[in-house]
């Protein structure tokens, strides 16, 4: 993973004070990003939703103003961003291209993991730098999403000789940033989609089968959360195969075995299909490594076989 990030003895980015940056669709990303980048002194050009409250609101904590109409935005701002929902992007674009004349002082991006820059192929046509830079991040929370921001990966990718004054931009914000080609984005992408959503799902399902031994969800996640930061933090120092702990890494068949049939006596049928899926997965990574085992580790195959 290559990336760029400023150094603090760094000040040379090429970037320009001037360089103003713009959004169309005032949505949780916009919102927090915009704010980041009047954080930053980065200056934010406007706002344009559906909503004008929304667009009113987000423009305050970027320290601008809303736009009316695209031309505006288009006079006003040299890098535009359409952070629309996904399969609304290609059409805001078009829209962006009839009202407002766009040259290549223009770089119009969008932040989506899954699709390339190509969405904008409507800019490229009247000369503007299209890309797509995507943050690493979730932000259902707009206040955490403003502060994890700094410390958050952005993934580059973009077509036209304007493209690095966006890496610039980065570099200003001292955030880093990774490059991708357009062919990879949706694979990079499902990864993000499991390691982040699957994530929420995956406690969903421990907690409610939590819930199921008579412990309340919220005070048992409380419960949980310093095992779930220590896993985290050994994946983090060990690498997945060497975090993994419990009974498929021990090979503790008669545990495994015990698990089996408390899900079957409490008729948790789903959570059965998902407690073996997983457990497949768990085997794999285990085999060879802490379960060294070829005998246990066929016992356990058996029991978790669908
Ligand atoms: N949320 C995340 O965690 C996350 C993380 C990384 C990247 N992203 C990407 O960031 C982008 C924005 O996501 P989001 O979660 O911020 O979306 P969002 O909260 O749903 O906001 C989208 C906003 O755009 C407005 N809009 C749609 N079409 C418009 C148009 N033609 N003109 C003006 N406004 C328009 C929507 O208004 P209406 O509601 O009236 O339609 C809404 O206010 C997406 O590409 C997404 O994939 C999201």
């Amino acid at each position: 993973l290559k990336t760029s990030g400023r150094s603090e003895s760094d000040n040379d980015t090429g970037w320009k004070e001037t360089t103003r940056v713009g959004f169309i669709g005032a949505g949780k990303v916009a919102a927090a990003f915009g704010r980041y980048l009047h954080h930053r002194k980065v200056t934010v050009g406007g706002y344009l939703d559906h909503s004008f409250d929304k667009a009113k609101a987000a423009a305050k904590a970027a320290g601008t103003t809303p736009c009316d109409h695209m031309t505006q935005l288009a006079a006003r701002c040299d890098i535009i961003l359409i952070t629309t929902q996904d399969d609304r992007i290609a059409s805001a674009c078009e829209a962006l291209c009839r009202q407002a004349k766009l040259t290549d002082r223009h770089r119009i991006g969008h932040m989506s993991g899954a699709h390339p820059s190509g969405l904008l192929a409507a800019a490229r046509d009247q000369g503007a730098t299209i890309f797509s830079l995507h943050p690493l991040q979730a932000f259902a929370d707009p206040q955490k999403a403003f502060e994890t921001l700094p410390e958050t990966f952005f993934a580059l990718e973009g077509q036209g000789e304007g493209l690095p004054l966006v890496a610039q931009l980065m570099d200003a914000l001292g955030n880093r940033c990774f490059s991708i080609t357009p062919n990879n984005k949706v694979l990079y992408h499902i990864s993000a989609c499991v390691i982040s959503n699957y994530l929420v799902t995956l406690m969903d399902a421990g907690l409610s089968i939590l819930e199921h031994s008579g412990i309340d969800p919220h005070q048992g996640f409380q419960a949980m959360r310093p095992l779930i930061e220590g896993t985290l933090s050994n994946i983090a120092n060990l690498g997945a195969s060497k975090a993994l702990t419990g009974p498929i890494a021990r090979g503790d068949n008669g545990t495994i075995a015990d698990h089996l049939n408390a899900l079957d006596t409490a008729a948790l049928t789903d959570l059965k299909t998902f407690y073996t899926f997983m457990g497949r997965w768990t085997l794999a990574l285990a085999g060879g490594n802490t379960l060294t085992s070829e005998e246990k580790a066929t016992v356990i195959e058996r029991l978790l076989a669908d």
